[in-house]
């Protein structure tokens, strides 16, 4: 597969989205076929993995650092500390590196290759995170850090103090709010982008029926975009990406992988997949090259589309109060 710089770390340019396997999407495979996936993955070219230490409590760092084991010199992890406001009584630099620490000793390795703060609060100083995350790179402990769904403002403080490789937010047809600011701010600093739920939790593949069921910690049960009136409002999204995909011999999810990695140079999508043909397809997409004039048709059809619903974390909160 095609490499992309995130800064000055090479990876795939598709990564591989881990989450899934512990949080988030219900019930999934058991951990010897999650750690077999992971590991296919790496057989078709994928060298970007994508984990965080609040995933499953830990469990999901633990997952891909057994997977990735046999290959960790020949690929890039990235893992993510989660303060949603800052603590009282805590003292950050030791409560980071703590973090770090116990990220790496689950993850089974001595770095990482990426280190993100998973959430921004404003409560939290930015300047202080990112002295701690310099410190943690002179050391060697990470390589490089990021930020996820941080806002431009966030970004240029923090990369004015330590120099941002990354920074990891919500992306997708269906979701493009940072299209304005954040990632031409990238563009100017030199700082890669990689898109979580890069289709849209699956949305964009097509596959998505309003008879669907989800049970657990499943995010489609509360988010706005997998509501049954939303989901029949989206079609004309579909009804595009499957025209498009059918001319260019291609899936609607490989369609919508390849759009954004035609947008710039510096986008490295992290699908989240579970089975073995969506590994396959999702890799896949990075050999889908879309033509100057494919591009264009697909941004002047997407600005007459009307998105309905989307993914927030407020929405996410809800799962703790229902069954
Ligand atoms: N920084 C953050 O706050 C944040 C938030 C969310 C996620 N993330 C990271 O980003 C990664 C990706 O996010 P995501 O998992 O929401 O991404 P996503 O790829 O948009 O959605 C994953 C879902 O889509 C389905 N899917 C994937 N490829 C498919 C295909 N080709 N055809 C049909 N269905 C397909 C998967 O199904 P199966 O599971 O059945 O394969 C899964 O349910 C996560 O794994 C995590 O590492 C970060």
């Amino acid at each position: 597969m095609q490499k992309r710089k995130l800064r000055n770390l090479e990876v795939s340019a598709v990564g591989f989205g881990c989450m899934g396997f512990s949080h988030g999407y219900g019930p999934g495979p058991g951990d010897d076929e999650a750690i077999q996936l992971m590991r296919k993955a790496f057989e078709l070219g994928c060298t970007f993995y994508d984990t965080a230490e609040s995933y499953g409590a830990g469990a999901n760092e633990r997952l891909a650092g057994r997977a990735l084991a046999p290959i960790r010199n020949q690929v890039a992890i990235a893992t993510k500390f989660l303060m949603r406001e800052a603590l009282p009584g805590v003292e950050l630099r030791k409560e980071i590196r703590a973090r770090l620490e116990a990220s790496l000793a689950r993850l089974g390795t001595d770095h990482v290759e990426l280190y993100y703060q998973h959430r921004v609060p404003e409560s939290i100083p930015i300047e202080e995170v990112a002295g701690v995350m310099g410190e943690l790179i002179a050391e060697g402990k990470i390589l490089g850090w990021g930020q996820s769904q941080a806002s431009e403002e966030q970004i240029r403080r923090a990369h004015a103090v330590t120099p941002l490789s990354a920074i990891q937010s919500e992306y997708s047809m269906m979701e493009r709010m940072f299209e304005k600011d954040v990632i031409p701010a990238c563009g100017e600093l030199g700082i890669g982008f990689v898109p979580f739920s890069p289709l849209a939790s699956g949305f964009l593949s097509g596959k998505v029926t309003a008879r669907d069921t989800y049970t657990g910690d499943d995010v489609r049960r509360v988010i706005t975009r997998f509501q049954a009136d939303n989901i029949r409002a989206n079609q004309p999204l579909l009804d595009l990406l499957a025209e498009i995909a059918k001319e260019k011999g291609a899936t609607p999810a490989q369609i919508s992988l390849a759009w954004m990695l035609h947008k710039k140079d510096f986008i490295v999508p992290i699908p989240g997949m579970r089975k073995m043909e969506r590994i396959r397809e999702n890799l896949g997409a990075a050999d889908v090259l879309l033509t100057a004039v494919e591009f264009e048709r697909i941004e002047s059809a997407l600005a007459k589309i009307e998105i309905h619903g989307n993914r927030t974390d407020e929405d996410i909160a809800k799962l703790r109060n229902i069954r």
